[in-house]
């Protein structure tokens, strides 16, 4: 798999988070149950490589979740522990990365309520996901409050570790963008104030504008040779047995022109294809592309040796997740640390959000504030 081009470390623009010297970084998925292999190569190995060199915040989504689940909540917890067994199966380690669940960090409420103040509508209406969801999702009523105010929320999760960096697929991107405008019209509606209620000199703005890190994901199709997603029943899932991936590869799509034994066939139009490009060596890769258009192996022989450089990936992170499984005090107790960093660290965010806004809770911060007539 190939490196996210990120930025050089020492680029000079954004503020540095000063206990570690390192810049920051926010991401998270929504609590959507197990983890696919789409969101392995298109998210999570892209991450693990992140924890090394940057100061990341990597959550589950519960609330966004609810935009669309809240007729039926059931499901949620579940799914956002599965989502945190798949990070940690992963690699995510919480020694490196600081992992947790949004809701459990409230400050994630407090900063959406206050940028729901100074967001237009329009610029929510115009966000492409807003009616293209509407439109796919026809068994939900998405004509609510919540939902429109989705990429809002998502601001804030960013904005409330003052983020530089967002690691996301392309179709987050007008997410990304909506994010530096809403940024952008905070810092001028409320610029910080020093001690005197001046403008202070240096660090005149709350928010920084964060920046997309685009993660190049190469094309990974379900089974049935469609994008892998959990909503077409064709996905591979990070935490699937070896037979299970072996049956699943055995049912994969192959290039339709194959269709006898020898019949030549294209690795470049079959998604075992991909697979192959995706895990297996180089040398592997060699012998399907000459034994494909020769039609010299078959497509179970081909199926096997991509089942074979998949299981090399999965097996690790299937160990991983079992002993999870067997501990799960273990992997609550990540959760509630995280939590407990990720409030620490926004706490900080928002009380330089409620001075900016004059919206300080303490006597001593009001001193500009007269009580009584004198
Ligand atoms: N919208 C993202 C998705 O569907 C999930 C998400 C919510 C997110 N808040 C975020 C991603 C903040 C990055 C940063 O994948
Ligand atoms: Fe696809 Fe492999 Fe069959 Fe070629 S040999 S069509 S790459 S499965």
């Amino acid at each position: 798999m190939q490196d996210t081009q990120a930025p050089a470390r020492n680029s000079s623009t954004p503020k540095q988070n000063a206990s570690q010297g390192k810049q920051r970084i926010l991401s998270g998925m929504r609590s959507t149950g197990k983890l696919h292999l789409g969101n392995y190569v298109g998210a999570l190995a892209n991450w693990v490589k992140l924890q090394d060199s940057y100061d990341c915040f990597f959550f589950i989504a519960d609330w966004h979740a609810l935009t669309t689940d809240y007729a039926d909540t059931s499901q949620v917890k579940q799914n956002s522990v599965e989502v945190m067994l798949d990070y940690l199966a992963a690699g995510l380690d919480p020694k490196k990365c600081t992992m947790f669940i949004q809701s459990h960090v409230p400050q994630h409420a407090e900063l959406h309520l206050l940028l729901s103040m100074i967001t237009p509508l329009g610029w929510l209406e115009r966000v492409p996901s807003y009616k293209e969801q509407q439109q796919n999702i026809r068994d939900k009523d998405l004509n609510t409050y919540g939902f429109l105010g989705y990429p809002l929320l998502q601001s804030a999760d960013i904005m409330l570790y003052q983020a530089h960096f967002v690691p996301v697929g392309e179709d987050q991107v007008p997410h990304i963008e909506i994010t530096r405008e809403i940024a952008r019209r905070f810092n001028s509606f409320y610029p910080k104030l020093g001690r005197q209620g001046d403008r202070e000199p240096q660090h005149t703005y709350v928010f920084p504008e964060p920046q997309a890190l685009l993660t190049p994901s190469p094309k990974l199709p379900g089974t049935d040779g469609r994008k892998m997603s959990k909503s077409y029943d064709n996905s591979i899932l990070m935490s699937d047995s070896e037979p299970v991936v072996r049956q699943k590869l055995k049912t994969m799509v192959t290039d339709p022109a194959r269709v006898r034994r020898n019949d030549p066939g294209n690795p470049d139009v079959c998604p075992v294809g991909d697979v192959h490009k995706i895990f297996s060596s180089g040398a592997t890769l060699q012998e399907v592309y000459a034994g494909c258009r020769s039609a010299g192996i078959g497509c179970i022989e081909c199926k096997s040796w991509a089942a074979d450089a998949l299981l090399k990936i999965l097996n690790p992170i299937r160990e991983r997740r079992e002993h999870y499984e067997q501990h799960p005090k273990e992997a609550w107790e990540i959760l509630e640390n995280g939590a407990e960093k990720a409030r620490t660290a926004s706490e900080a965010t928002m009380k330089e959000v409620r001075a900016a806004m004059k919206m300080t809770k303490g006597y001593q911060e009001s001193a500009e504030i007269k009580v009584g007539s004198s």
